[in-house]
């Protein structure tokens, strides 16, 4: 076969957007500065919350979020074993406890009828993530939060314009993180901002991103006493650049736009796959609309003499590129050597690792190419049908 290869993933950056940061690049700030605040300004507008604040990545959101909100030593924080280990690090980072609750095997978010068993006199918050960008069921977890009184939080990586129930994810929570890194929905290279509706925490969030430093080095250099700064809490180096904001005004400027074209090819890939009975596709929950930030089948493995990992090989060698999110995390080596998770605890999690395919699915893709993804893993089914 000579067609080229679809990779699993690559970024939309267009001439635009190249020209935004050139501008920046050629003016005389290009650290943290006015495009910071722009970007800030627009994110705020375009996800309807009152404090955006951003940051250099999303792990440091959610580091800042729970440094923020004063998670610390001892304090357990409930979360899924089924995300990316980012989520699990801003918990140990700040020397809370992660508290795995196994997700649903349909939609691989937190499954709520499993969160009350897991909690206990140390849990101060339930930090979830919307798993491929598909809501987790906010309303029935956040009644248990306030039963509990506990924090909610969520990791919206994956999540930017995903809506639960009419509203845009980041438009209400107390804290929520989104990623602008390289293969996300809408990208700053690096990139990541927590949405609140709370004062404090964005307050606090803009302390520590940079130093604990009470004002910020832009509006230093503006103010009369530009020279003066005070350290008030222990805070990181986690700003944003304004070269990285500059891409991401640009990019936000696109962000519905990019999502038809992610809501037209997964509805390709739904349709072509229905209709096989070896291919389970993505099972969106009514109330909810995704972002499609991940499309990911999962194999019957029952109806196929080939494995996922086999799966995965063949479709490369057939030149298509795809990618498993994910092994679940108490099963990478850090977990075994430091918790008492063991194997077979999340039984949901772990099954659903043996079984999924994400398939490439970003807006540089053309349709044709959709179609080819599709004419090949059918090929494969059909090979390997038991
Ligand atoms: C679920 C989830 N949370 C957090 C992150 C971390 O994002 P960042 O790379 O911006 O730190 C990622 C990155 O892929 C992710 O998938």
């Amino acid at each position: 076969m000579n067609q080229e290869f679809i990779p699993f993933v690559s970024h939309s950056l267009e001439e635009d957007d190249i020209q935004s940061v050139l501008d920046v690049l050629k003016s005389s700030w290009i650290v943290s500065g006015p495009k910071v605040i722009e970007f800030e300004e627009k994110l705020k507008e375009y996800f309807g919350c009152k404090y955006a604040v951003a940051l250099n990545s999303c792990t440091a959101s959610l580091h800042v979020l729970l440094a923020s909100l004063g998670i610390g030593e001892k304090d357990e924080v409930i979360t899924i074993p089924f995300t990316f280990i980012a989520t699990c690090d801003a918990i140990i980072y700040q020397k809370a406890i992660p508290i795995f609750v196994d997700v649903r095997e349909d939609t691989f978010n937190i499954d709520p009828s499993k969160i009350e068993a897991a909690i206990t006199k140390k849990t101060k918050a339930i930090l979830l993530t919307h798993y491929a960008g598909q809501p987790a069921q906010l309303d029935e977890i956040k009644e248990i939060a306030q039963k509990h009184n506990l924090l909610l939080l969520e990791d919206a990586a994956h999540a930017i314009g995903a809506e639960y129930k009419g509203k845009k994810i980041g438009s209400f929570g107390s804290g929520v993180c989104f990623s602008f890194h390289a293969v996300k929905n809408i990208i700053s290279g690096e990139g990541g901002m927590i949405a609140t509706d709370n004062q404090e925490i964005a307050d606090k969030a803009k302390r520590l991103r940079f130093f604990g430093i009470e004002t910020d080095a832009w509006k230093r250099v503006c103010s009369e006493d530009f020279w003066f700064y005070e350290v008030s809490d222990l805070g990181f180096k986690y700003n944003m650049m304004d070269i990285q904001a500059a891409m991401g005004v640009s990019q936000l400027k696109k962000v519905v736009k990019f999502q038809k074209i992610r809501d037209q090819y997964a509805q390709m890939y739904n349709q072509s796959f229905s209709q096989i009975p070896e291919i389970d596709i993505p099972t969106i929950l009514p109330e909810v609309k995704t972002s499609w930030h991940l499309y990911v089948i999962k194999l019957n493995l029952d109806r196929l003499s080939i494995n996922r990992n086999e799966f995965v090989r063949k479709l490369r060698e057939l030149g298509v590129g795809t990618n498993v999110h994910y092994l679940p995390l108490h099963m990478h080596k850090y977990f075994k050597d430091n918790s008492n998770y063991r194997y077979k605890d999340f039984p949901v999690s772990e099954s659903l690792y043996d079984r999924i395919i994400s398939l490439p699915l970003y807006q540089k893709m053309t349709p044709q190419q959709v179609e080819r993804v599709v004419d090949i893993v059918i090929d494969l089914i059909k090979k390997y049908r038991r």
